[in-house]
């Protein structure tokens, strides 16, 4: 019998109150305990802590958020050493093994925890899918999902008003969203972090296929897509978080003026933002968390500390917290290539 805590850091995501539920459910009954962190990280600096029990964790299934809140707090900004505060948390709520549910950041300050002998068992999420040693993260079928139906719309506008529209969404490092979403909606061009766009060549497309009689396009951008070197000038951001990433959003605005001054064709942006984390997930976004939350609670029961979950083709595995942070999972280029044929 052991007490479990968890938290969910980072960015918020479709699925997260579906892990909470999932490891608790399951631990309760091989008689474990539970106490929940709020807001991340920060819960666990500042001893801001709640019983997770059978009757506060249900119907929080469909729930989209978190119930304990998330922040993108950082132990180690600043050079402070969060380890003893963290860990000093932990004896004072016997608290035996710490479950963070987080992206790339809250899973780097959990490998720094295990390095440092405190035992932690994580669970990948991030609608962005760009986690490795794991083929998918949950949330992220709710965004595609969410995007296709907004390409769906921007669609019928676009023809309606012989437009050219520019969707931007989310992807930092990777356009795992922009390219499932793009084909899912029928994009005629897609932007990616993975490969730096000639704006000159995305133009020239967009003209062909006016030459051809298309009288309105769609192109999908990820918000890290970048111009290649030397091409566009655009303007940088200047906000970080505490683990040093630039606030992005803008390279869809930036688009929107070079596309319509170049080319003469009337253009609009939307940009999707936040929607895409937004709201309830969808089945499979469901599915994918209970059964990460499940194994979690495992890895956790059976001391296998320093691991995270994951999903390997169909099958849930355990991997070390070390591999699956070693580098991003970017996009496959065999799936974009799938993509390029439909850019007509
Ligand atoms: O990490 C997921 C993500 O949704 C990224 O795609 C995006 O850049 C970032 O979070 C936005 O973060 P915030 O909620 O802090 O604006």
């Amino acid at each position: 019998m052991a007490r479990i805590g968890l938290l969910t850091g980072g960015g918020d995501c479709p699925g997260l109150n579906a892990v909470i539920r999932a490891a608790v459910r399951s631990g309760l009954a091989g008689e474990h305990t539970f106490v929940g962190f709020r807001y991340g990280w920060a819960g666990v600096l500042e001893d801001d802590a709640v019983e997770l029990t059978l009757q506060s964790t249900g119907g929080i299934l469909p729930r989209g958020g978190t119930i304990l809140g998330t922040s993108r707090t950082n132990p180690y900004a600043d050079g402070k050493d969060g380890t003893a505060v963290i860990r000093r948390t932990l004896e004072q709520r016997d608290v035996d093994v710490l479950i963070p549910i987080g992206g790339e950041d809250t899973l780097g300050v959990a490998l720094r925890l295990h390095r440092e002998g405190v035992p932690v068992v994580g669970v990948p999420k991030t609608i962005d899918n760009d986690l490795g040693g794991t083929d998918v993260t949950f949330g992220f079928q709710t965004a595609v999902q969410i995007v296709t139906d907004a390409i769906d719309r921007l669609h019928t506008t676009a023809e309606s008003h012989n437009r050219v529209m520019v969707v931007e969404v989310m992807g930092r490092h990777a356009g795992w969203i922009a390219t499932h979403a793009g084909i899912a909606g029928g994009a005629d061009a897609i932007l990616v972090p993975e490969r730096p766009f000639d704006i000159e060549q995305v133009v020239a497309h967009l003209r062909r296929r006016h030459e051809r009689g298309r009288s309105f396009s769609i192109v999908v951008v990820a918000e890290g897509a970048t111009p290649r070197e030397g091409t566009l000038q655009i303007r940088e951001g200047t906000a970080k978080d505490a683990f040093g990433h630039e606030r992005l959003g803008g390279i869809g605005v930036a688009l929107e003026g070079e596309i319509e001054r170049r080319t003469g064709f009337e253009t609009r942006v939307t940009i999707l933002g936040h929607v895409q984390r937004g709201g309830t997930p969808v089945a499979y976004d469901r599915v994918l968390a209970t059964r990460f939350g499940v194994a979690a609670m495992d890895a956790a029961a059976g001391g296998r500390f320093g691991t995270m979950v994951g999903l390997k083709a169909t099958e849930i595995v355990e991997v070390e917290l070390e591999d699956a942070l070693r580098e991003p999972k970017l996009l496959d280029p065999a799936l974009y290539t799938t993509a390029e044929l439909f850019f007509g």
